[in-house]
């Protein structure tokens, strides 16, 4: 089939090249002409553990087309799917701009049949936007069907997610436009959902709001098991093990981040907001969230005393392992609230340097953890990548200037670190 893609961040970039590895042709519309010219070459914007490599084959066996021009790939395409951002507004809800105006350039340049799918997270109702545009816009005597499809894939495991998602949810409510999603999708092998195009809206932000909601549940439970004396690890292994319940995103931490769960649980809120239901148990997952990252401060102030004059070594910056993406970052409003309180910051990430440098001033950014611990007063942990794992803690107690850490990971032994000499405070520990 012949399919186009309108963005290349994670989710377009990621979907489309794993299309053109099945066999299909596949068109990436975007509209910066470096970022074009650069994935022609197979370099690639983002990092994505196996992108590049998988970018870089299917652009040499000329099935993954990167291009700025509609005109030459909308009519030439079976399914068009729309992958672009959609931030949150300032009033919370999700910004569609992009989507309309993507949806109104491809309208105007479609061809016979197509179907034109929204793999974009977007609110309930979106799809009666889109759909007027199409049929505003289209030429006439060509002929196009709307669908919803979003997309559940996981930054750090994105392709892997791509090709074994736990399900396919399909928005779409004419047969010919189902069937030709089904086909597209044929080489995957997960259940799919067939439904209407509002419920298939909803079925992705009700997903991204219920794994903040164990995230917000799992730092609740920490915070209860410090007050207790518990330990709120075995609390969520123990709560884990229960099927019912499952042990994923029961971790706790410095709180959830990233371009998805902060805006998602945001933007249900409004919807639901907008519809006379007032959706507090997710305002109260927000809450909770934001307390995480002020715990982590809370945490250093009782550790440290005075902040003037103290410098923190922040080890991690992303909002989790394996990405380069600083969106919503528990590490930028930790960072902010320390500077706010005269603290000195140095850190280093393996792979989000180059992104976090932009949204965070004033940091000193070093080449690996021990130039971090380098004349710090505390160590803190915001990112589970793997190399901090074995870290060589007789080498950064010497370096340190006294030898402390808040784990906001959990990553360490507390115990073993207490015995070397660290003054160390997990997370619900
Ligand atoms: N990142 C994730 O893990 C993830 C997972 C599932 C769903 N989603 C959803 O998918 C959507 C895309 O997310 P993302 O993380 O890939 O975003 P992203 O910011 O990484 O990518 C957005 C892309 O849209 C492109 N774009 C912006 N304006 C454009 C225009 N006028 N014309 C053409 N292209 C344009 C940008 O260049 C970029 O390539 C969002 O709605 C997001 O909520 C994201």
């Amino acid at each position: 089939m012949t399919i186009t893609f309108i963005g290349h961040g994670y989710v377009g970039l990621v979907t489309a090249a794993v299309f053109a590895d099945f066999g299909n042709k596949v068109y990436v519309i975007g509209h910066t002409k470096d970022k074009i010219e650069n994935l022609n070459k197979g370099i690639i914007p983002i990092f994505e553990p196996g992108l590049e490599e998988l970018v870089k084959e299917n652009v040499a066996a000329k099935r993954l087309i990167f291009t700025l021009d509609y005109k030459i790939s909308i009519p030439d395409s079976d399914i068009v799917f729309i992958a672009v951002g959609t931030p949150t507004t300032k009033t919370g809800d999700a910004d569609l701009s992009t989507v309309l105006l993507v949806a109104e350039q491809i309208a105007k340049n479609l061809k016979g049949y197509t179907v034109v799918a929204t793999k974009s997270t977007v609110p309930t109702g979106t799809n009666k936007k889109v759909r007027r545009i199409l049929e505003e816009f289209r030429p006439k005597g060509t002929e196009v069907d709307y669908a919803s499809v979003p997309e559940f894939l996981r930054e750090g495991s994105a392709i892997s997610d791509t090709v074994h998602p736990d399900r396919i949810v399909i928005g779409a409510e004419s047969k010919r436009a189902q069937e030709a999603l089904i086909k597209v999708h044929k080489q995957i092998n997960a259940p799919v959902i067939l439904t209407n195009f509002d419920t298939a809206e909803l079925i992705k932000y009700a997903a991204n709001s219920f794994l903040a909601l164990k995230i917000s549940y799992a730092n609740a439970i920490a915070k209860l098991s410090e007050i207790l004396n518990a330990d709120a690890l075995k609390v969520l292994e123990g709560i884990g093990m229960d099927k019912r319940i499952g042990d994923k995103f029961l971790s706790p931490g410095p709180g959830y981040g990233g371009s998805c769960f902060p805006k998602d649980v945001k933007a249900l809120i409004s919807i639901a907001k907008d519809n006379d239901y007032q959706f507090s148990l997710l305002e109260d997952v927000e809450n909770i969230n934001h307390q995480a990252k002020r715990d982590i401060v809370r945490k250093a102030r009782k550790i440290l005393g005075d902040f003037r004059g103290k410098r923190i070594g922040i080890l991690g910056l992303a909002y989790k392992a394996n990405t380069d993406d600083m969106r919503d970052a528990p590490a930028i409003d930790v960072i902010n609230l320390l500077q706010n309180d005269g603290v000195k910051i140095s850190a280093f990430d393996p792979k989000s340097i180059e992104n976090a440098e932009r949204v965070l001033k004033n940091v000193e950014y070093k080449k690996d953890p021990y130039e971090v611990a380098s004349g710090a007063d505390l160590l803190i942990i915001l990112t589970e990548w793997n190399e901090f794992k074995e870290l060589d803690f007789a080498d950064i107690k010497k370096k340190m200037k006294s030898p402390n850490i808040i784990d906001g990971r959990n990553l360490y032994d507390g115990e073993k670190l207490r015995k070397e000499g660290f003054t160390y405070i997990g997370i619900g520990r």
